[in-house]
């Protein structure tokens, strides 16, 4: 890590004693500016709400803070929030930091669906990998709280975690509490469950396989066709490969988020190379999409070289009539950006290359552009 320069920590500390702490951990002056405003926001406000906080308490409070971001932790784990589209998402160490990238893709995916004009009176979403909830609580709150109140929803969240899925549970009654979102169960209902997505489908152990607890859910709540069908499957799985992860993932992630939702670890890195490690998720998530009869697949992925890796595996399954690559900011069209891929694939928007959208059947509808 580069060291500061020490004029640059004077000049910081000039504007505020407590800035050159906050500079330490995000090393470069305009976001540690932005981020310890933020802090003292969050002191003020816990100041607010608690009010028997004294103010001298309130600026240790905001110094121990400081000192935590300068040892390198991040800021949405220090106050427990971060933003993911318009929704106010709590973050705790254990469950991974959800990523504006991804709320762009998510944001985008609805908002062309909606754009169509075509949707059906009833549309199930699947989200495997959940973390915190962020993606199926974001696609819930732009369905119904931004465009169609009539359209029926059906959302499920999926990850092996447990303290994921504790947090994931607790974001969904928060932001029912608060108004953000309203479910009429049972025309509009959102869960999360455990499954394994990676185990086989006959795999005896305490996390069921993903299989078995779609069966279980959909049982429970009454549907007569267990296991069956999603329209939507979305994933934002780990996809960090071994070497990825020892040169280029940042301190801070390395050393505060979990392995477990950034590495794959189902394969031997002795025996297998390293893309092949951090690709492991996308050809089961594919077969998966296969097996529940998706309609519309929207995949995170590390960067263009995944995107067209996992492109050509949705290729050979032959089943999909549309395949696009987006990047961070799919929204942002410039032609001179839009570009395919060598082997034809379109890619869209500006940025990194972020997710894969993949398409067939009456998706075809949903997903066309009216100005065209
Ligand atoms: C990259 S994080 C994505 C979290 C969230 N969807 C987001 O966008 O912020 C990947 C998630 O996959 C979960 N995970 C890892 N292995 C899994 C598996 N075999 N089955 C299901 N979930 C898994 C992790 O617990 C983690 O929450």
């Amino acid at each position: 890590m580069p060291r500061l320069h020490p004029r640059l920590l004077h000049r910081a500390r000039r504007q505020d004693p407590l800035l050159p702490l906050v500079l330490r951990g995000t090393r470069d002056l305009a976001s540690a500016e932005n981020e310890l405003r933020w802090l003292k926001e969050f002191v003020t406000e816990q100041q607010k709400k608690f009010q028997s906080i004294q103010s001298w308490a309130s600026q240790q409070n905001l110094r121990r803070l400081c000192l935590k971001r300068a040892r390198g932790k991040p800021l949405q784990y220090i106050i427990g929030t971060e933003y993911f589209g318009d929704l106010e998402i709590a973050c705790e160490p254990g469950v991974l930091i959800p990523r504006q990238e991804t709320a762009a893709s998510v944001t985008h995916l609805v908002k062309r669906l909606h754009n169509s004009g075509a949707l059906p009176d009833h549309l199930k979403i699947l989200d495997l990998c959940t973390g915190t909830g962020c993606i199926p609580l974001l696609a819930s709150y732009e369905f119904m709280q931004k465009y169609s109140r009539k359209t029926g929803l059906q959302v499920l969240g999926v990850d092996v975690s447990p303290l994921a899925l504790d947090l994931a549970n607790r974001n969904l009654q928060r932001l029912c509490q608060d108004g953000e979102l309203h479910f009429i169960p049972p025309r509009t209902c959102l869960h999360f469950l455990q499954g394994d997505v990676l185990a086989a489908d006959d795999h005896k152990g305490d996390i069921p396989p993903l299989t078995t607890a779609l069966h279980r859910h959909e049982g429970a709540s009454g549907h007569h066709n267990p296991g069956s069908q999603w329209d939507i499957l979305i994933s934002n799985p780990p996809y960090i490969s071994p070497q990825a992860f020892k040169h280029t993932t940042t301190r801070s992630v390395k050393r505060y988020e979990p392995k477990l939702a950034l590495v794959p670890n189902s394969l031997d890195a002795k025996t297998h190379a390293d893309n092949e490690i951090g690709d492991v998720f996308y050809p089961r998530l594919l077969d998966i999409a296969k097996q529940v009869e998706a309609k519309v697949v929207l995949f995170e992925v590390a960067d263009l070289e995944q995107a067209s890796r996992v492109a050509a595996m949705a290729h050979k399954q032959a089943i999909w009539t549309g395949i696009e690559i987006w990047r961070d900011d799919p929204a942002h069209r410039t032609s001179s950006e839009d570009t395919t891929t060598p082997t034809g694939v379109k890619i869209l928007g500006t940025g990194n290359g972020r997710s894969v959208l993949l398409y067939r059947g009456d998706a075809e509808i949903w997903l066309r552009d009216p100005e065209k």
